[in-house]
């Protein structure tokens, strides 16, 4: 069975028809040109194919892209803003955070989307237990400075175990997790090696032209109209992705 679905890919907007179980990673690659998510296990273990799906990251091979008609998806290539690379970006150049590249993109991405959660002050498994000793992200307890029992309202401390944790979806199979940790920190920190200003590193990692959501077809710049045989895009792999 076929459908019709409507995405906002890297700020630009495109239609496509096609088979309901085509995963959203397949989307991407087979369907619509963009290389930058990879595809690593294709069963959400190593985190290669994370994209952000509407401003939290996602690993695109576990979902089907009929589920997400009217999102808006960020790759790591759609992640620069007008030529400035995002921080993130420029810290993974700056400490060196890749060997081979393929991990990369996922990396990219997940550290966005997790920069993002931290600064709202979601908690993970090794975020000191609260007050009352509930661990965290559980619904026990109403610890102190919190308004639900599932949420700190206070951004957490990210000390390197946190980063490591948080970053724990993304296997990297050359190694670099030493410089990925140090890229991050870089980027949380403002620690810009290379003198490189930027935007802040918790930025909305959705371009202005792609907040759109459930734009009708041809609102947006790029369109792609039509069906299966007009979809292909061919869009440029970006400065971190690699075809492939
Ligand atoms: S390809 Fe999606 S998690 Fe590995
Ligand atoms: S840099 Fe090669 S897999 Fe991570």
């Amino acid at each position: 069975m076929d459908a019709e679905i409507s995405l906002q890919v890297d700020g630009r907007a495109t239609t496509v028809t096609l088979d309901t179980r085509t995963t959203l990673l397949d989307t991407l690659r087979d369907r619509l040109g963009i290389y930058s998510p990879k595809k690593g296990c294709d069963h959400g273990q190593c985190g290669a194919c994370t994209v952000l799906l509407n401003g939290r990251r996602i690993n695109s091979c576990l979902v089907f892209a009929v589920a997400q008609d009217g999102a808006s998806i960020v790759t790591a290539a759609g992640l620069a803003s007008e030529g400035e690379l995002h921080p993130v970006q420029q810290a993974f150049l700056d400490q060196d955070g890749f060997q081979c590249g393929y991990c990369t993109p996922g990396q990219i991405c997940s550290a966005v989307g997790m920069l993002d959660e931290a600064a709202r002050g979601d908690p993970s498994y090794v975020t000191p237990n609260r007050a009352d000793g509930s661990p965290p992200g559980t619904a026990g307890g109403s610890p102190e400075g919190t308004t639900s029992g599932s949420r700190a309202t206070q951004s957490p401390e990210l000390p390197d175990d946190e980063i490591r944790e948080r970053m724990s979806g993304n296997l990297c199979r050359c190694g670099a997790y030493v410089n990925i940790v140090a890229a991050i920190r870089q980027a949380l920190e403002g620690d810009q090696v290379g003198g490189h200003t930027g935007r802040p590193a918790t930025d909305s990692a959705i371009p202005q032209s792609a907040n759109g959501m459930n734009q009708p077809a041809g609102s947006g710049t790029g369109q792609i109209a039509g069906g299966a045989s007009q979809s292909g895009v061919n869009r440029p792999s970006g400065e971190t992705g690699q075809p492939g």
